[in-house]
């Protein structure tokens, strides 16, 4: 397999077989993409449908959000839960306005700044909106990538974790298939919610089978490895 045969199985995978046609996919609008990957770190899809666009209603753009009161954001957010979300997306909101003009700014080193934006997040939204050439690692892509490599350090150890991300900054697409970063990043989000379980995973429907160390080990779900500490 050449360098760029897994980027391509993810990316011809998730065309065909990826999700499509959630509210916040058709679009480059950082507000959105921000807003989703947000309220998506810990709650389900199905979950999301329905606040997301009550959400936007009441709050159209940043500026919006920005101008409200707190109450009223967690207001909104109630059912959500883990309300230092609502707290954060408040602050964010307020940082783009009050010191970058109320536009996102556009790299993820940049993103990375803003409260509640960490490394994954802020790499989905400058691959989804920018199309940055920058890794996500949260907890699904860890487990498709900590398979397909083989990766057995403990990711409770902080230079595992680093080295994990330079693993999958090495796996991105080439520049020659850079402008499939949204559907790359969406594809390996997708294998791990969909494919790449934690428990039965779906190994013989997955398009990294014949790519995949765990696989050939047969033992996939012995990854990814994490101690409490
Ligand atoms: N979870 C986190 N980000 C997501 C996205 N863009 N689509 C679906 N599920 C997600």
């Amino acid at each position: 397999a050449g360098p760029q045969e897994f980027a391509a199985r993810v990316v011809g995978w998730q065309k065909t077989h990826g999700r499509r046609g959630l509210p916040w996919q058709d679009t480059r609008d950082p507000y959105r993409v921000w807003l989703s990957e947000i309220m998506l770190q810990q709650t389900q899809v199905a979950t999301v449908l329905d606040y997301f666009p009550r959400f936007l209603r009441r709050f159209p753009d940043v500026k919006a959000l920005a101008g409200a009161s707190l109450d009223d954001v967690l207001a909104l957010w109630s059912g959500l839960g883990y309300y230092s979300r609502a707290r954060n997306l408040h602050r964010c909101a307020v940082a783009v306005v009050t010191q970058h003009g109320g536009e996102f700014p556009p790299s993820a080193q940049q993103l990375q700044t803003l409260p509640g934006i960490g490394r994954s997040t802020a790499g989905a939204i400058a691959a989804f909106c920018f199309g940055e050439r920058v890794a996500i690692l949260d907890g699904n892509v860890k487990r498709v990538l900590t398979r397909v490599l083989g990766f057995g350090a403990d990711l409770a150890v902080a230079t595992n974790e680093r080295a994990l991300w330079d693993q999958a900054t090495a796996l991105l697409p080439r520049h020659s298939l850079a402008q499939a970063m949204p559907r790359y990043t969406q594809g390996l989000m997708d294998l791990g919610a969909t494919i790449c379980l934690a428990r039965n995973p779906g190994c013989l429907i997955c398009p990294l089978r014949e790519l995949c160390a765990a696989q050939q080990q047969g033992e996939p779900e012995n990854y990814p490895v994490k101690t409490r500490k």
